[in-house]
């Protein structure tokens, strides 16, 4: 057990995850919009199971894919943080970045934002010597975050855990190291 960093940025909020989030979580889990670069949909089973897994490592390591939140209102409006991804990734050993954000809190800078407040932990609180993000090559909104950051392309690679024929399998990666 780790008591969980919570960060905060101007706008946002990322915490533990609550029972409340469950419902706007699975919301925009099963939305084609936010899935369209995501294996498949998720089932309101598999979504809460996603925010369990979620929870359950922020309880462990004190950090992860956090629960993100409007200041102003409290509205949970999707994940942002830091994970360890499958150790069959030709990049693991690693940590990587990622986001998912419900479709009315696109275009608002909000993914970018609470990113780099994901960075800040990653390499002064975790002294992490480099933080990765990948995706499918068409997510050009993921990739636009990942550029904002600043993170390099750094080459592309087969996903291993999607079928050889899956449109998304070419995923492409960025790294990022800690600034000096
Ligand atoms: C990937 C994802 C989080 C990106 O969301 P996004 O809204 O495009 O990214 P940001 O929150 O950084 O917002 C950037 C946009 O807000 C605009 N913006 C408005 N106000 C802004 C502000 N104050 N600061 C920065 N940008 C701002 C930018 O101009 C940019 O607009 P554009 O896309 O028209 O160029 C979102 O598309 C998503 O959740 N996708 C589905 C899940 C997914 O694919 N995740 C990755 C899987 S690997």
């Amino acid at each position: 057990m780790a008591e969980p960093i919570e960060p905060e940025t101007e706008r946002l909020h990322l915490r533990q995850w609550l029972p409340a989030d469950r419902e706007p979580f699975a919301a925009l889990n099963a939305d084609p919009r936010v899935m369209a670069f995501l294996p498949s949909r998720l089932t309101r089973t598999e979504s809460d199971a996603l925010a369990d897994r979620c929870q359950h490592l922020i309880q462990q390591q004190g950090w992860g894919l956090w629960a993100t939140t409007l200041k102003t209102s409290d509205q949970f409006i999707g994940f942002v943080g830091l994970h360890r991804p499958s150790p069959q990734l030709p990049c693991s050993p690693c940590v990587e970045i990622g986001w998912r954000l419900a479709f009315d809190y696109w275009g608002q800078g909000l993914a970018t934002e609470a990113a780099r407040a994901a960075l800040q932990v990653g390499f002064i609180d975790l002294n992490l010597p480099e933080i990765v993000s990948f995706t499918a090559l068409g997510n050009r909104r993921s990739r636009a975050v990942m550029e904002r950051l600043a993170m390099v392309e750094s080459g592309t690679f087969a996903h291993p855990h999607l079928p050889e024929d899956s449109p998304l399998r070419m995923h492409c990666l960025y790294r990022l190291p800690r600034p000096a």
